[in-house]
């Protein structure tokens, strides 16, 4: 079996190749650079090409019996996501799994979740095999925090107190990897996300039972993210992200209970949870010198 992966060289596409690889799947990776396709795991092919080009979606499906579809946030994401759906169409690709987000219908006013509306949207239209797969708020996001949370002992991400179910990276890889290889979940479309629901306070207090010191939150102030965030983030994904922790401090980005059994069926195992991801992280950092 052929796999495309998109995203490939990414958080969330690294994570899939390795799943795909462990299953004996043949990977093919696209990068806009080719140099990144060196640092690909043995066996995974690269391909370069970029999304929104027309020479590369008319010729980057040919041969290729699935694809793991991933869209980086951008000011492009949705027309990316369209152009990669419209050349998926042209090659009749026998299936597709498309990494959207958590409740994106209910909060598509948000720039980068309405854009993955459009393309589950497309996609539904376009006559492919599909299974959408929806997730949470990554752990792995709290890499970015690593010097907060190490040097000034401050959890960051102003995710506030309405309850965020966020899920650990590998088991949206393990999904996407059973979804791409069976054809059980065509038309299915999947919650990923966590056992629990986390606050800007919880997490920070797990950080702190992991790290062996005190970790406290830095708040909900999205004035003060907003003008830290512009030193390093361009301000387009600031005002997106912006209005995105807004809606997570006043609503939550909640899982059902529902969720949580279908996500727990489909993967064999209950979700892992952010304890243990945090534990294994600060035993890494502290194995690295940090
Ligand atoms: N972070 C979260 O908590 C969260 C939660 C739910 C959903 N999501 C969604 O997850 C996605 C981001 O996943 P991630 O964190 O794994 O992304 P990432 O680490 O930022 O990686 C982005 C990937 O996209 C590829 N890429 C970017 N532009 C491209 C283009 N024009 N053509 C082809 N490939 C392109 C990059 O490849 P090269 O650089 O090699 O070209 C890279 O592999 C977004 O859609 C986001 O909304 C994130």
């Amino acid at each position: 079996m052929n796999v495309l992966v998109t995203g490939g060289t990414g958080t969330v596409g690294s994570q899939v190749v390795g799943e795909l690889v462990g299953r004996g799947v043949n990977v093919r990776v696209l990068t806009r650079d080719p140099a990144k396709a060196k640092g690909l795991p043995p066996g995974v092919t690269g391909v370069a090409g970029n999304l929104l080009e027309p020479t590369t979606v008319r010729t980057v499906f040919d041969g290729v019996d699935a694809v793991f579809l991933l869209n980086a946030v951008s000011m492009t994401e949705a027309h990316e996501g369209l152009m990669a759906v419209a050349g998926m169409r042209l090659a009749r690709v026998k299936r597709v799994v498309y990494l959207s987000v958590h409740h994106a219908d209910s909060f598509a006013w948000l720039p980068h979740f309405g854009s993955k509306i459009g393309v589950e949207e497309a996609l539904r239209k376009s006559g492919l095999p599909f299974t959408i797969l929806r997730p949470n708020n990554f752990y792995q996001n709290d890499y970015w925090y690593k010097d907060a949370l190490l040097q000034a002992g401050v959890y960051p991400q102003p995710i506030g107190d309405g309850g965020t179910s966020r899920v650990d990276v590998r088991d949206i890889a393990e999904a996407a990897a059973i979804a791409l290889t069976s054809s059980s979940h065509e038309g299915e479309s999947y919650d990923l996300v966590g056992s629990e629901l986390h606050t800007g306070v919880s997490t920070a207090a797990a950080w702190s039972r992991a790290l062996g010191r005190p970790v406290t939150y830095a708040g909900d102030d999205l004035d003060a993210w907003e003008q830290q965030s512009l030193t390093y983030m361009p301000a387009w994904m600031v005002f997106d992200f912006r209005l995105m922790y807004a809606t997570f401090q006043k609503q939550g980005l909640k899982g059902s209970p529902e969720a949580i059994a279908r996500e727990t069926a489909l993967l064999g195992h209950a979700p892992r949870p952010f304890d243990a991801f945090a534990a294994e992280t600060a035993a890494a950092w502290r194995a690295s010198g940090a």
